[in-house]
C-alpha cells in the first residue's frame, strides 16, 4: 500500500474524508490526529491550522494539502518543510457559498431590508428613497476563483461591479484595476467592498484608515476573506463618524472574536463566525483524489500554492 494520508485538523469531518477519499483511491492508510501513529509512513498531509511544527516532524511527507482555499494557515507555520509541494482545495460548493454570502450582505444593504425591519417594530408604513442597481457601484477585492464568481454574480444582476488584484486581471463586463495606483481609485468608486484576498505579506493591514476614508460616504463594507487585512480600530472609527453605512464581517483577526470586542454589539456591524464558505469533503475532494493520483504517478500537480506570494 502507498504511504499514510494523515488529516490534520480539529474539525469533525475526518470520516467523511476518509469516505470520500476511499470511494477515489480504495482502501487508504488514514491517519487523524488523535492517531497519528509512525509519522515517518506519512506522505501526504491534510492540514487546516495545524499546529505550528508539526508537518516538519512528518519526515518523509510528499504532499501538503491545505483543506481551506486559503493556505496563510499553513504558511504562517515557519517550520513547514521547504521544497515540499502545498497545494489547496478547489471547492466549487465553497466559492458558491462565499459569493451567496456576499449577495446576501449587499443585497439586505442595497434594499435597505434593516430599515424595513425597524419600520416593521414600529407598525410604520414608510416607503424609502431607492438607490438604483445600475448606480450602485460594487468591487471586489481579490479576483482568484472565489472573487470571479462573486463579481460575475453582482454584474449579472445589474450593478455596476468591478474587481482590485495585485497584478493586472481582464475579466469580461468588469472594471477592473490592480497595483497600488489603481487601489485608491478603485476604493472611490465602491459603494460596496467586498473582501476576498488571500492573507499575505502584502495583503495585512490593507484596509487601515486611508483605505476607508477613500471609499465613497455612505459605502458599505463585506469581509469574507481574512480578518487580518483589516485595521479594526481604522474601520470602527470610519463606522462610527458615520463615513461607512455598515459592515458584514464573517472573518476576524482573532477566531473566536473576544467576547469584549466591540463588534459583537456595534449596531453597524454584523457578525458571522466564520460560515461564509464552508468546505464540503464532497465537493472539495475530487481535486485531492486528482493530486493524490498525480503525486503518486510523477505527474504535475494542480492547484498549486506558491509560497512567495502566498496563494
Ligand atoms: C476558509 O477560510 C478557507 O480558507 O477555505
Amino acid at each position: 500500500m502507498s504511504g499514510a494520508i494523515a488529516y490534520i485538523s480539529r474539525d469533525t469531518d475526518s470520516a467523511q474524508w476518509k469516505t470520500v477519499l476511499e470511494a477515489g483511491l480504495g482502501p487508504i492508510d488514514f491517519r487523524t490526529l488523535d492517531r497519528l501513529g509512525n509519522t515517518d509512513e506519512i506522505e501526504i498531509a491534510l492540514a487546516w491550522k495545524p499546529d505550528r511544527g508539526l508537518i516538519a516532524t512528518f519526515e518523509k511527507v510528499k504532499l501538503i494539502v491545505s483543506l481551506g482555499m486559503g493556505v496563510d494557515h499553513l504558511l504562517a507555520d515557519d517550520k513547514l518543510p521547504q521544497g515540499v509541494p502545498i497545494v489547496r482545495i478547489m471547492d466549487e460548493g465553497l466559492v458558491g457559498q462565499m459569493s451567496e454570502y456576499a449577495l446576501y450582505w449587499a443585497l439586505r444593504h442595497h434594499r435597505e431590508i434593516d430599515r424595513y425591519a425597524e419600520s416593521q417594530r414600529a407598525r410604520l408604513w414608510q416607503p424609502l428613497d431607492f438607490i438604483d442597481t445600475i448606480h450602485r457601484r460594487v468591487g471586489v477585492m481579490g479576483l482568484g476563483t472565489i472573487g470571479q464568481d462573486t463579481t460575475r454574480k453582482f454584474a449579472a444582476l445589474g450593478f455596476p461591479t468591478a474587481g482590485w488584484s495585485r497584478t493586472a486581471k481582464t475579466l469580461p463586463g468588469i472594471e477592473t484595476f490592480h497595483g497600488q495606483d489603481g487601489f485608491a481609485r478603485f476604493l472611490a468608486r465602491c459603494d460596496i467592498l467586498v473582501d476576498i484576498l488571500p492573507l499575505t505579506r502584502d495583503t495585512r493591514g490593507i484596509l487601515d484608515a486611508a483605505a476607508f476614508a477613500r471609499l465613497p460616504k455612505g459605502a458599505y463594507f463585506i469581509n469574507i476573506a481574512r480578518g487580518g487585512h483589516v485595521v479594526d480600530a481604522a474601520l470602527l472609527a470610519a463606522l462610527d463618524s458615520g463615513h461607512l453605512a455598515g459592515a458584514a464581517l464573517d472573518v476576524f483577526h482573532q477566531e473566536p472574536l473576544a467576547a469584549d470586542h466591540p463588534y459583537w454589539t456595534h449596531p453597524k456591524v454584523r457578525v458571522t463566525p466564520h460560515i461564509a464558505g464552508a468546505t464540503n469533503p464532497r465537493t472539495a475532494s475530487p481535486g485531492v483524489i486528482e493530486n493524490i493520483k498525480r503525486l503518486r504517478a510523477g505527474r504535475e500537480l494542480i492547484n498549486r500554492v506558491d509560497p512567495k506570494t502566498g496563494y
